[in-house]
Protein backbone atom coordinates (compact mmCIF):
# COMPACT_ATOMS: atom_id res chain seq x y z
CA UNK A 1 0.00 0.00 0.00
CA UNK A 2 3.10 2.32 0.94
CA UNK A 3 3.91 1.86 -2.40
CA UNK A 4 0.65 3.14 -4.12
CA UNK A 5 1.43 7.46 -4.21
CA UNK A 6 4.80 6.66 -6.12
CA UNK A 7 3.41 4.64 -8.15
CA UNK A 8 1.09 7.19 -9.00
CA UNK A 9 3.36 9.66 -9.16
CA UNK A 10 5.47 7.62 -11.69
CA UNK A 11 1.99 7.30 -13.82
CA UNK A 12 1.84 10.90 -13.91
CA UNK A 13 5.21 11.32 -14.56
CA UNK A 14 4.85 9.15 -17.52
CA UNK A 15 2.11 10.66 -18.86
CA UNK A 16 3.65 13.94 -19.16
CA UNK A 17 6.99 12.65 -20.41
CA UNK A 18 4.32 10.75 -22.93
CA UNK A 19 2.95 13.93 -23.89
CA UNK A 20 5.93 16.13 -24.30
CA UNK A 21 7.62 13.96 -26.91
CA UNK A 22 4.31 13.21 -28.92
CA UNK A 23 4.61 16.89 -29.20
CA UNK A 24 8.00 16.96 -30.12
CA UNK A 25 8.31 13.81 -31.98
CA UNK A 26 9.51 14.13 -35.58
CA UNK A 27 7.38 12.60 -38.30
CA UNK A 28 8.05 9.06 -39.28
CA UNK A 29 10.57 9.04 -41.97
CA UNK A 30 9.80 8.75 -45.53
CA UNK A 31 12.48 6.16 -47.36
CA UNK A 32 12.41 4.85 -50.42
CA UNK A 33 14.82 1.69 -50.80
CA UNK A 34 15.92 0.86 -54.71
CA UNK A 35 18.15 -2.32 -55.59
CA UNK A 36 18.31 -4.11 -58.73
CA UNK A 37 16.60 -7.26 -57.31
CA UNK A 38 14.06 -8.58 -54.89
CA UNK A 39 13.78 -12.22 -53.98
CA UNK A 40 10.18 -12.36 -53.69
CA UNK A 41 9.60 -15.21 -51.09
CA UNK A 42 6.29 -15.27 -51.07
CA UNK A 43 6.25 -15.81 -54.66
CA UNK A 44 9.23 -17.85 -55.11
CA UNK A 45 10.50 -15.93 -57.52
CA UNK A 46 12.85 -13.05 -58.27
CA UNK A 47 12.11 -9.22 -59.55
CA UNK A 48 13.88 -6.45 -61.41
CA UNK A 49 14.56 -2.94 -60.45
CA UNK A 50 12.07 -3.18 -56.64
CA UNK A 51 11.49 0.34 -54.83
CA UNK A 52 10.78 -0.18 -51.46
CA UNK A 53 8.87 2.67 -49.89
CA UNK A 54 8.88 2.65 -45.86
CA UNK A 55 6.99 5.01 -44.23
CA UNK A 56 8.10 4.85 -40.40
CA UNK A 57 8.33 1.71 -39.11
CA UNK A 58 6.42 -0.31 -42.08
CA UNK A 59 6.20 -1.23 -45.34
CA UNK A 60 3.68 1.12 -47.39
CA UNK A 61 4.31 -0.55 -50.94
CA UNK A 62 6.44 -2.28 -52.89
CA UNK A 63 6.72 -0.70 -56.78
CA UNK A 64 8.55 -1.52 -59.92
CA UNK A 65 7.98 1.21 -62.09
CA UNK A 66 11.05 3.24 -60.38
CA UNK A 67 8.70 6.58 -59.26
CA UNK A 68 9.66 7.71 -56.25
CA UNK A 69 7.04 9.55 -54.66
CA UNK A 70 7.21 13.23 -53.58
CA UNK A 71 9.17 13.60 -50.30
CA UNK A 72 10.88 10.29 -50.08
CA UNK A 73 14.72 10.11 -49.53
CA UNK A 74 16.55 7.30 -51.36
CA UNK A 75 17.95 5.00 -50.33
CA UNK A 76 20.28 3.63 -53.64
CA UNK A 77 21.88 -0.32 -53.12
CA UNK A 78 22.69 0.07 -57.04
CA UNK A 79 23.20 -3.87 -58.27
CA UNK A 80 22.63 -5.66 -55.11
CA UNK A 81 19.65 -8.41 -54.48
CA UNK A 82 17.53 -7.40 -51.37
CA UNK A 83 15.60 -9.76 -49.44
CA UNK A 84 13.51 -9.37 -46.16
CA UNK A 85 15.03 -9.80 -42.94
CA UNK A 86 16.54 -13.06 -42.17
CA UNK A 87 14.79 -15.36 -39.41
CA UNK A 88 16.84 -17.80 -37.09
CA UNK A 89 13.85 -19.62 -35.04
CA UNK A 90 16.70 -21.58 -32.58
CA UNK A 91 19.58 -19.20 -31.08
CA UNK A 92 21.33 -18.49 -27.54
CA UNK A 93 22.28 -15.13 -27.60
CA UNK A 94 23.39 -15.59 -24.32
CA UNK A 95 26.35 -17.65 -24.78
CA UNK A 96 29.04 -18.36 -27.61
CA UNK A 97 31.81 -21.07 -27.59
CA UNK A 98 34.52 -18.57 -27.36
CA UNK A 99 33.91 -17.84 -24.15
CA UNK A 100 35.95 -21.46 -23.54
CA UNK A 101 39.36 -20.60 -24.15
CA UNK A 102 40.90 -23.45 -23.13
CA UNK A 103 38.55 -24.70 -20.31
CA UNK A 104 35.85 -25.68 -20.43
CA UNK A 105 35.20 -26.03 -16.58
CA UNK A 106 36.62 -22.30 -15.95
CA UNK A 107 33.65 -21.34 -18.26
CA UNK A 108 31.04 -23.42 -16.41
CA UNK A 109 32.18 -22.96 -12.80
CA UNK A 110 33.20 -19.45 -12.45
CA UNK A 111 30.62 -17.30 -14.54
CA UNK A 112 27.62 -16.53 -13.49
CA UNK A 113 24.37 -14.85 -15.37
CA UNK A 114 25.81 -11.85 -15.06
CA UNK A 115 28.39 -12.17 -17.02
CA UNK A 116 25.74 -14.05 -20.16
CA UNK A 117 24.41 -10.59 -19.60
CA UNK A 118 26.84 -8.50 -20.44
CA UNK A 119 28.06 -10.30 -23.14
CA UNK A 120 24.84 -10.86 -24.65
CA UNK A 121 24.32 -7.40 -26.16
CA UNK A 122 27.43 -8.20 -28.09
CA UNK A 123 25.87 -11.14 -30.00
CA UNK A 124 22.68 -9.33 -30.55
CA UNK A 125 24.66 -7.39 -32.48
CA UNK A 126 26.59 -9.37 -34.42
CA UNK A 127 23.40 -11.47 -35.34
CA UNK A 128 21.60 -8.57 -36.54
CA UNK A 129 24.70 -6.92 -38.80
CA UNK A 130 24.63 -10.48 -39.83
CA UNK A 131 21.56 -10.01 -41.82
CA UNK A 132 19.09 -11.53 -38.93
CA UNK A 133 16.33 -9.26 -38.08
CA UNK A 134 14.42 -12.00 -36.15
CA UNK A 135 15.35 -14.59 -33.96
CA UNK A 136 13.88 -16.91 -31.22
CA UNK A 137 15.88 -17.84 -28.44
CA UNK A 138 15.30 -21.38 -26.95
CA UNK A 139 16.66 -21.31 -23.81
CA UNK A 140 18.67 -18.63 -21.34
CA UNK A 141 18.73 -18.90 -17.48
CA UNK A 142 17.62 -16.75 -14.92
CA UNK A 143 15.60 -14.76 -17.77
CA UNK A 144 18.96 -12.83 -19.34
CA UNK A 145 16.75 -13.37 -22.45
CA UNK A 146 13.68 -11.56 -21.06
CA UNK A 147 16.21 -8.43 -20.30
CA UNK A 148 17.74 -8.47 -23.47
CA UNK A 149 14.74 -8.59 -25.37
CA UNK A 150 13.19 -6.01 -23.77
CA UNK A 151 16.38 -3.59 -24.17
CA UNK A 152 16.57 -4.23 -27.52
CA UNK A 153 12.54 -3.53 -27.89
CA UNK A 154 12.79 0.12 -25.63
CA UNK A 155 15.71 1.32 -28.32
CA UNK A 156 18.35 0.72 -25.78
CA UNK A 157 21.15 -1.40 -27.42
CA UNK A 158 20.67 -1.98 -31.26
CA UNK A 159 19.78 -6.26 -31.62
CA UNK A 160 17.45 -8.83 -33.84
CA UNK A 161 13.36 -8.75 -32.60
CA UNK A 162 13.44 -11.67 -30.67
CA UNK A 163 11.29 -13.95 -29.12
CA UNK A 164 12.44 -15.82 -25.92
CA UNK A 165 11.83 -18.94 -23.91
CA UNK A 166 13.52 -18.18 -21.05
CA UNK A 167 14.78 -21.07 -18.90
CA UNK A 168 14.27 -24.41 -20.70
CA UNK A 169 11.74 -26.99 -19.15
CA UNK A 170 13.44 -30.32 -18.91
CA UNK A 171 13.73 -33.57 -16.45
CA UNK A 172 16.31 -34.03 -13.46
CA UNK A 173 19.35 -35.28 -14.54
CA UNK A 174 18.13 -34.41 -17.84
CA UNK A 175 19.28 -31.92 -21.09
CA UNK A 176 17.97 -28.78 -19.35
CA UNK A 177 19.88 -29.64 -15.82
CA UNK A 178 22.75 -28.22 -15.64
CA UNK A 179 24.39 -29.84 -12.97
CA UNK A 180 24.14 -33.41 -14.51
CA UNK A 181 27.77 -35.05 -14.29
CA UNK A 182 28.82 -33.10 -11.16
CA UNK A 183 29.33 -33.98 -7.79
CA UNK A 184 25.59 -34.19 -5.87
CA UNK A 185 27.42 -31.46 -3.32
CA UNK A 186 27.48 -28.87 -6.37
CA UNK A 187 24.49 -26.49 -6.98
CA UNK A 188 23.88 -23.45 -8.78
CA UNK A 189 21.43 -20.91 -7.20
CA UNK A 190 20.30 -19.98 -10.82
CA UNK A 191 16.42 -19.74 -12.17
CA UNK A 192 16.64 -22.94 -14.29
CA UNK A 193 13.45 -24.94 -16.18
CA UNK A 194 13.79 -28.60 -14.32
CA UNK A 195 10.50 -29.54 -13.35
CA UNK A 196 9.19 -33.05 -12.75
CA UNK A 197 5.55 -34.30 -12.51
CA UNK A 198 2.58 -33.05 -14.62
CA UNK A 199 1.91 -30.40 -11.48
CA UNK A 200 5.33 -29.19 -11.39
CA UNK A 201 6.00 -29.39 -15.09
CA UNK A 202 2.37 -26.78 -15.26
CA UNK A 203 3.59 -25.07 -12.63
CA UNK A 204 6.87 -24.11 -14.84
CA UNK A 205 4.89 -23.31 -17.60
CA UNK A 206 3.22 -20.60 -15.63
CA UNK A 207 5.90 -19.45 -14.25
CA UNK A 208 7.84 -18.78 -17.59
CA UNK A 209 4.35 -17.20 -18.47
CA UNK A 210 4.84 -14.86 -15.63
CA UNK A 211 8.12 -13.72 -16.17
CA UNK A 212 7.05 -12.56 -20.00
CA UNK A 213 8.59 -15.69 -22.23
CA UNK A 214 6.87 -15.52 -25.96
CA UNK A 215 7.28 -19.16 -26.26
CA UNK A 216 7.74 -22.43 -24.29
CA UNK A 217 10.80 -24.76 -25.03
CA UNK A 218 11.06 -28.26 -23.22
CA UNK A 219 13.72 -30.85 -23.72
CA UNK A 220 11.99 -34.26 -25.05
CA UNK A 221 15.28 -35.86 -25.53
CA UNK A 222 18.79 -35.68 -24.01
CA UNK A 223 21.59 -33.80 -25.87
CA UNK A 224 25.28 -33.42 -27.15
CA UNK A 225 26.25 -30.68 -25.23
CA UNK A 226 25.05 -31.75 -21.25
CA UNK A 227 26.32 -34.91 -19.42
CA UNK A 228 23.79 -37.84 -20.03
CA UNK A 229 25.09 -40.84 -21.45
CA UNK A 230 22.69 -40.29 -24.54
CA UNK A 231 21.84 -38.17 -27.21
CA UNK A 232 18.78 -38.88 -28.25
CA UNK A 233 16.73 -41.03 -25.22
CA UNK A 234 13.51 -39.47 -24.60
CA UNK A 235 13.58 -37.61 -21.31
CA UNK A 236 9.64 -36.87 -19.85
CA UNK A 237 7.40 -39.15 -20.75
CA UNK A 238 3.97 -38.83 -22.63
CA UNK A 239 2.33 -37.44 -20.12
CA UNK A 240 4.61 -34.89 -19.21
CA UNK A 241 5.26 -33.50 -22.64
CA UNK A 242 1.27 -33.40 -23.18
CA UNK A 243 1.37 -31.53 -19.96
CA UNK A 244 3.75 -29.26 -21.56
CA UNK A 245 1.82 -28.28 -24.22
CA UNK A 246 -1.50 -28.42 -22.89
CA UNK A 247 -0.46 -25.92 -20.18
CA UNK A 248 1.71 -23.85 -23.19
CA UNK A 249 -1.34 -23.47 -25.47
CA UNK A 250 -3.66 -22.56 -22.74
CA UNK A 251 -1.93 -19.61 -22.40
CA UNK A 252 -1.42 -18.75 -26.26
CA UNK A 253 2.18 -19.94 -25.88
CA UNK A 254 3.72 -21.78 -28.82
CA UNK A 255 5.73 -25.25 -28.32
CA UNK A 256 9.06 -25.91 -29.38
CA UNK A 257 10.78 -29.37 -28.84
CA UNK A 258 14.29 -30.02 -28.46
CA UNK A 259 14.31 -33.78 -29.73
CA UNK A 260 17.36 -35.60 -31.54
CA UNK A 261 15.76 -39.13 -30.95
CA UNK A 262 13.28 -40.95 -32.86
CA UNK A 263 11.33 -41.97 -30.42
CA UNK A 264 11.18 -38.46 -28.43
CA UNK A 265 10.96 -36.99 -31.74
CA UNK A 266 7.17 -38.63 -32.24
CA UNK A 267 6.32 -38.40 -28.64
CA UNK A 268 6.72 -34.73 -28.74
CA UNK A 269 4.76 -34.53 -32.30
CA UNK A 270 1.82 -36.43 -30.75
CA UNK A 271 2.15 -34.16 -27.59
CA UNK A 272 1.07 -31.31 -30.31
CA UNK A 273 4.75 -29.11 -30.36
CA UNK A 274 4.87 -26.19 -32.81
CA UNK A 275 8.33 -26.98 -33.86
CA UNK A 276 10.90 -30.03 -33.23
CA UNK A 277 14.28 -28.58 -32.66
CA UNK A 278 17.14 -30.58 -33.96
CA UNK A 279 14.84 -33.17 -35.15
CA UNK A 280 18.15 -35.53 -35.97
CA UNK A 281 17.23 -39.22 -35.94
CA UNK A 282 13.46 -38.30 -37.36
CA UNK A 283 12.83 -42.04 -38.94
CA UNK A 284 9.92 -42.32 -41.76
CA UNK A 285 6.54 -43.11 -38.87
CA UNK A 286 8.02 -39.36 -37.47
CA UNK A 287 7.98 -37.76 -41.02
CA UNK A 288 4.82 -39.12 -41.54
CA UNK A 289 3.37 -38.05 -38.24
CA UNK A 290 4.90 -34.68 -38.43
CA UNK A 291 3.07 -33.59 -41.54
CA UNK A 292 -0.61 -34.93 -40.08
CA UNK A 293 0.03 -33.28 -37.24
CA UNK A 294 1.71 -29.82 -39.28
CA UNK A 295 4.76 -29.46 -37.13
CA UNK A 296 7.71 -27.75 -38.37
CA UNK A 297 10.99 -29.32 -37.89
CA UNK A 298 14.28 -27.52 -37.53
CA UNK A 299 17.44 -29.06 -38.27
CA UNK A 300 20.52 -27.37 -37.07
CA UNK A 301 22.34 -28.61 -39.71
CA UNK A 302 25.71 -26.43 -39.82
CA UNK A 303 26.54 -27.43 -36.29
CA UNK A 304 28.05 -30.46 -36.84
CA UNK A 305 31.15 -28.89 -38.74
CA UNK A 306 31.88 -26.65 -36.07
CA UNK A 307 32.06 -28.63 -33.14
CA UNK A 308 33.94 -31.32 -35.06
CA UNK A 309 36.66 -29.16 -35.75
CA UNK A 310 37.12 -26.89 -32.99
CA UNK A 311 35.18 -28.03 -29.41
CA UNK A 312 38.35 -30.67 -28.67
CA UNK A 313 40.70 -27.41 -29.52
CA UNK A 314 38.51 -25.26 -27.60
CA UNK A 315 38.63 -27.63 -23.86
CA UNK A 316 34.92 -28.27 -24.09
CA UNK A 317 34.85 -32.39 -22.72
CA UNK A 318 35.92 -34.96 -25.03
CA UNK A 319 32.72 -37.02 -25.02
CA UNK A 320 30.81 -33.67 -26.19
CA UNK A 321 32.87 -34.12 -29.16
CA UNK A 322 32.05 -38.15 -29.31
CA UNK A 323 28.29 -37.55 -28.95
CA UNK A 324 28.56 -35.19 -31.34
CA UNK A 325 30.04 -37.98 -33.78
CA UNK A 326 26.89 -40.52 -33.34
CA UNK A 327 24.36 -38.09 -34.77
CA UNK A 328 26.06 -35.41 -36.84
CA UNK A 329 26.06 -36.89 -40.48
CA UNK A 330 22.27 -39.28 -39.58
CA UNK A 331 20.96 -35.10 -38.88
CA UNK A 332 22.19 -34.19 -42.78
CA UNK A 333 20.54 -37.38 -44.33
CA UNK A 334 17.15 -37.19 -42.16
CA UNK A 335 17.35 -33.56 -43.31
CA UNK A 336 17.49 -34.34 -46.62
CA UNK A 337 14.84 -37.40 -46.41
CA UNK A 338 12.13 -34.83 -44.69
CA UNK A 339 13.04 -32.26 -47.36
CA UNK A 340 12.07 -34.89 -50.07
CA UNK A 341 8.96 -35.59 -48.01
CA UNK A 342 7.89 -31.72 -48.25
CA UNK A 343 7.74 -31.74 -44.85
CA UNK A 344 7.31 -28.06 -43.35
CA UNK A 345 10.48 -26.68 -42.02
CA UNK A 346 12.49 -23.15 -40.76
CA UNK A 347 15.51 -22.25 -39.81
CA UNK A 348 17.35 -22.39 -37.01
CA UNK A 349 20.77 -22.85 -35.89
CA UNK A 350 21.27 -23.50 -32.53
CA UNK A 351 23.68 -20.24 -32.64
CA UNK A 352 25.28 -20.29 -29.68
CA UNK A 353 26.71 -23.58 -29.81
CA UNK A 354 28.87 -21.94 -32.75
CA UNK A 355 29.62 -18.40 -33.41
CA UNK A 356 27.18 -15.65 -33.16
CA UNK A 357 27.03 -13.59 -36.43
CA UNK A 358 27.72 -17.37 -38.57
CA UNK A 359 24.20 -17.97 -38.54
CA UNK A 360 24.22 -17.77 -42.10
CA UNK A 361 26.82 -20.70 -42.95
CA UNK A 362 24.05 -23.14 -42.33
CA UNK A 363 22.45 -22.17 -45.94
CA UNK A 364 25.81 -23.92 -47.56
CA UNK A 365 24.77 -27.15 -45.89
CA UNK A 366 21.05 -27.15 -46.32
CA UNK A 367 21.38 -26.62 -50.30
CA UNK A 368 24.42 -29.35 -50.40
CA UNK A 369 21.70 -31.73 -48.60
CA UNK A 370 18.89 -30.84 -51.00
CA UNK A 371 16.86 -27.92 -50.32
CA UNK A 372 16.89 -24.93 -53.50
CA UNK A 373 18.03 -22.14 -52.68
CA UNK A 374 14.98 -20.59 -52.80
CA UNK A 375 13.68 -23.27 -50.45
CA UNK A 376 16.23 -22.57 -47.65
CA UNK A 377 15.40 -18.96 -48.32
CA UNK A 378 12.00 -19.49 -47.35
CA UNK A 379 13.01 -21.49 -44.37
CA UNK A 380 14.53 -18.37 -42.96
CA UNK A 381 11.78 -16.26 -43.84
CA UNK A 382 8.10 -17.17 -44.53
CA UNK A 383 8.53 -20.14 -43.38
CA UNK A 384 10.07 -19.23 -39.66
CA UNK A 385 7.90 -16.32 -39.47
CA UNK A 386 5.00 -18.15 -39.85
CA UNK A 387 6.26 -20.81 -37.58
CA UNK A 388 6.58 -17.72 -34.88
CA UNK A 389 3.27 -16.46 -35.32
CA UNK A 390 4.79 -13.40 -37.12
CA UNK A 391 3.06 -13.47 -40.56
CA UNK A 392 1.90 -10.63 -41.55
CA UNK A 393 5.04 -9.09 -39.61
CA UNK A 394 7.94 -9.99 -40.88
CA UNK A 395 9.89 -12.82 -43.23
CA UNK A 396 8.70 -10.87 -46.46
CA UNK A 397 8.73 -7.70 -48.03
CA UNK A 398 4.79 -6.28 -48.75
CA UNK A 399 2.68 -3.63 -47.66
CA UNK A 400 2.09 -3.40 -43.97
CA UNK A 401 5.19 -5.64 -42.89
CA UNK A 402 8.13 -4.44 -40.69
CA UNK A 403 10.67 -2.67 -42.88
CA UNK A 404 13.69 -5.50 -42.27
CA UNK A 405 15.81 -5.72 -45.71
CA UNK A 406 18.88 -6.75 -46.11
CA UNK A 407 20.47 -7.14 -49.23
CA UNK A 408 23.66 -8.52 -50.63
CA UNK A 409 26.05 -8.03 -54.00
CA UNK A 410 26.06 -10.84 -55.76
CA UNK A 411 22.90 -13.46 -56.35
CA UNK A 412 22.08 -15.59 -53.52
CA UNK A 413 19.86 -17.89 -55.57
CA UNK A 414 22.95 -18.74 -57.60
CA UNK A 415 25.50 -18.42 -54.39
CA UNK A 416 23.86 -19.20 -51.39
CA UNK A 417 27.04 -18.15 -49.92
CA UNK A 418 26.18 -14.70 -50.46
CA UNK A 419 23.86 -14.53 -47.53
CA UNK A 420 27.09 -14.91 -45.63
CA UNK A 421 28.40 -11.39 -46.46
CA UNK A 422 24.98 -9.13 -46.04
CA UNK A 423 26.20 -5.26 -46.87
CA UNK A 424 22.69 -3.99 -45.71
CA UNK A 425 20.71 -4.53 -43.20
CA UNK A 426 17.43 -2.31 -41.81
CA UNK A 427 15.20 -2.97 -39.24
CA UNK A 428 11.88 -1.40 -38.76
CA UNK A 429 13.32 1.22 -41.30
CA UNK A 430 16.41 2.21 -39.32
CA UNK A 431 19.39 1.56 -41.35
CA UNK A 432 21.40 -0.61 -38.90
CA UNK A 433 24.58 -1.56 -41.34
CA UNK A 434 25.33 -0.37 -44.94
CA UNK A 435 28.44 -1.54 -46.78
CA UNK A 436 27.21 -0.66 -49.92
CA UNK A 437 28.09 2.85 -49.40
CA UNK A 438 31.71 3.45 -51.28
N1 LIG B 1 22.22 -27.96 -28.37
C1 LIG B 1 22.32 -29.21 -29.07
C2 LIG B 1 22.57 -30.32 -28.10
O1 LIG B 1 23.35 -30.14 -27.19
C3 LIG B 1 23.38 -29.14 -30.10
C4 LIG B 1 23.43 -30.26 -31.06
C5 LIG B 1 24.49 -30.03 -32.07
N2 LIG B 1 24.68 -31.12 -32.99
C6 LIG B 1 24.03 -31.31 -34.10
N3 LIG B 1 24.38 -32.28 -34.86
N4 LIG B 1 23.08 -30.54 -34.47
O2 LIG B 1 22.05 -31.37 -28.21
Amino acid sequence: MRLLPLVAAIAVGLASAGAAFADDAPAPAHIAVRAAHLVDVQAGKVRDNPLVIIEGEHITEVRYDGQVPAGYNVIDLGSATLLPGLIDCHVHLTGDPNEVKGDYYEAVLKRSSIDSAILSPTYAKRTLDAGFTTVRNLGADDYVDIALRNAINRGDIPGPRMLVSGPPLGATGGHADGTTGFSPWIQFHDINGVADGVDAIRHRVRENVKNGVDVIKFMASAGVLSAEASVGAPQYSQEEMNAVVDEAHRWGKKVAAHAHGAEAIKMAIRAGVDSVEHSSLIDDEGLKLAKQHGTYLDFDVYNDDYILSEYAKKGFPASTVEKEKTVGRLQRENFQRAVKAGEKMAFGTDAGVYPHGWNARQFAVMTKWGMTPMQAIQAATVNAADLLGMTGKVGAVAPGYYADLVAVSGDPLGDVTQLEHVAFVMKGGDVEKNDTRR
